[in-house]
């Protein structure tokens, strides 16, 4: 490891420290501010600090990008550490936490929380933990995998810990574009109108008196794992690549296509994938996450550029990542979530959006949280930042959960994220519902048709039929003393079929 190559700022040589050091920063009440967004979270120090405050159960509100490791999330969850958590989560022991009431959690639209920071509604950061993969001769911080919220943790809090991680290459430097908008009455239009437009520095600008601790560590990103492509998402892929070229052949989508955003996992990645069969060479992503899939279409030479907050790569999609990095950033620009997600730009850009879903119902409203109504699974995350400002606004689902004993395509869903206002299609490995220019009557028909399973098609059919057999043709018939009914019967009797 090159020392003078990884902090080249000599007044901060001196705070170079152990993790158990900078643990002792932390005091009780404490909000921290970190890194991470799947990837490029710190581990050392939060480590230090679960393991340092393990007998003493302080209480400290977690802000975070969105996803971070064990180390954090998993490692404060089990020592009973957290009071608040925003925005995101998908730890285990988390989730569980937050389930059972012992923290807190706030579910926020991801490209919302730094403003809301900046503007004082969310308190105040003590310390930002960020981590990095090397500091500038101005005290500036090169993030590593992921640009998240840091930009504005570092900003305002009082003071940075600086987790520098020597697994990570320094060839990542250049990759980021840390632009911070100004907040109302000064706040002025967001410069980019291409998704190659850079329009700030590679670096988070940071005082170098506020750095107060520097770590080093080489502790790597737990990978995400990706599946094979199974038949579900296959399909579910087949049925928006078809819908997506139709749209071009009748001139509602330009042939060179638009920006494509697309969610976390597994039919996310499966989506996108499909895209290599196609003839587009010039794809542009405007997008959250990045992950395998886009390597694959970079390889395939059919992408432009890609924009997003950060790299979430499985291991082999990582060792792909450092063998040809060189080739990979004159791709790929990671920005801040607050830029990644901006309203303003997916709406200027015409990005189509491709999220996941957990239920839909026959009007189109979607939950994309709540498990039953009740038990938050991970969040909103960037979902509606992209669903509301899209061009095309697009849910993917399996049509069944648990082994068919529950529809995905339900009377009226449990909880609301995306409203019917907001979802322009539906797509299940059924069939795609294109709900644009469609009533609500005429949308119920087109999702029960096109995307419920066999084994609830005929139910929901009957559910609508009743519905307005009871109330006539309103504007939404529905039968609210069973619309839950489906849900209740699942809990009651792990199937959601009569
Ligand atoms: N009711 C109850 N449980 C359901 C369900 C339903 N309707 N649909 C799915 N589930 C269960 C699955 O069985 C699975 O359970 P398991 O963990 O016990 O196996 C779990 O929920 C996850 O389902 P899966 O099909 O594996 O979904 P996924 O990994 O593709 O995630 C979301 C789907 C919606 C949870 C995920 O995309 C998400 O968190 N979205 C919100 C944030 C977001 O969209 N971010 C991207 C923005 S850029």
């Amino acid at each position: 490891m090159n020392f003078e190559e990884r902090i080249r700022c000599n007044i901060i040589k001196n705070k170079v420290m152990s993790a158990e050091e900078a643990a002792l920063l932390i005091k009780d009440g404490m909000t921290i501010g970190t890194s991470g967004f799947v990837t490029g979270g710190p581990k050392a120090v939060p480590l230090a600090i679960a393991e340092r405050y393990k007998n003493e159960k302080i209480k400290l509100n977690l802000y975070t990008g969105a996803i971070v490791g064990d180390e954090l999330d998993g490692a404060f969850a089990r020592e009973g550490l957290v009071n608040k958590r925003i925005p995101y989560q998908t730890n285990k022991d988390m989730r569980n936490a937050i389930n059972n009431g012992s923290v807190k959690f706030i579910d926020m639209h991801l490209s919302h929380m730094p403003q809301q920071i900046r503007y004082g509604f969310l308190g105040k950061i003590d310390i930002a933990i960020i981590e990095a993969t090397a500091i500038t001769e101005d005290g500036g911080i090169i993030p590593t995998m992921s640009v998240g919220n840091s930009p504005t943790f570092v900003n305002m809090a009082d003071k940075v810990i600086v987790e520098i991680n020597t697994s990570q290459p320094i060839e990542l430097e250049g990759m980021h574009d840390i632009y911070e908008p100004k907040d109302p009455p000064y706040r002025e239009p967001i410069p980019i109108s291409k998704v190659s437009d850079r329009i700030g520095v590679p670096y988070i600008p940071c005082n170098p008196d506020k750095i107060a601790a520097v770590v080093f560590s080489d502790m790597k990103d737990t990978t995400l794992q990706l599946t094979s492509i199974n038949e579900t998402s296959k399909k579910i892929s087949d049925y928006l690549i078809d819908f997506l070229q139709t749209e071009i052949k009748h001139g509602r989508l330009p042939k060179t296509f638009l920006p494509l955003q697309s969610g976390v996992g597994n039919v996310a990645n499966a989506v996108l994938g499909g895209f290599i069969e196609l003839k587009y060479n010039n794809l542009n992503l405007y997008s959250e996450v990045i992950q395998d899939s886009v390597l694959d279409l970079i390889d395939a030479d059919k992408v432009e550029k890609v924009s997003g907050t950060a790299l979430t790569l499985s291991e082999e999609g990582l060792k792909r990542f450092y063998t040809n990095i060189n080739k990979y950033k004159e791709k790929i620009i990671l920005r801040p979530q607050e830029i990644s997600n901006n309203p303003e730009i997916i709406r200027r850009l015409g990005v189509i959006s491709i999220n996941t879903a957990i239920e839909v119902d026959i009007y189109g409203n979607v939950n994309s949280t709540h498990i039953l109504g009740t038990k938050m699974m991970n969040g909103i995350g960037g979902s509606a930042d992209f669903t509301r400002n899209a061009y095309i606004s697009i849910f993917a689902t399996p049509s069944t959960a648990k082994d068919d004993n529950i529809s995905c395509i339900v009377p009226m869903v449990s909880h609301v994220d995306h409203t019917e206002h907001d979802v322009m299609v539906v797509v299940t490995e059924q069939g795609l519902a294109d709900l644009r220019g469609l009533s609500p009557k005429e949308r119920a028909i087109a999702i029960i048709k096109n995307c419920a399973h066999p084994d609830y098609k005929d139910v929901l059919m009957e559910y609508y039929e009743r519905a307005i057999k009871k109330h006539g043709a309103v504007q939404t018939p529905n039968l609210l003393d069973e619309a839950f009914l489906w849900h209740t019967r699942y809990s009651n009797t792990g199937s959601m079929k009569i």
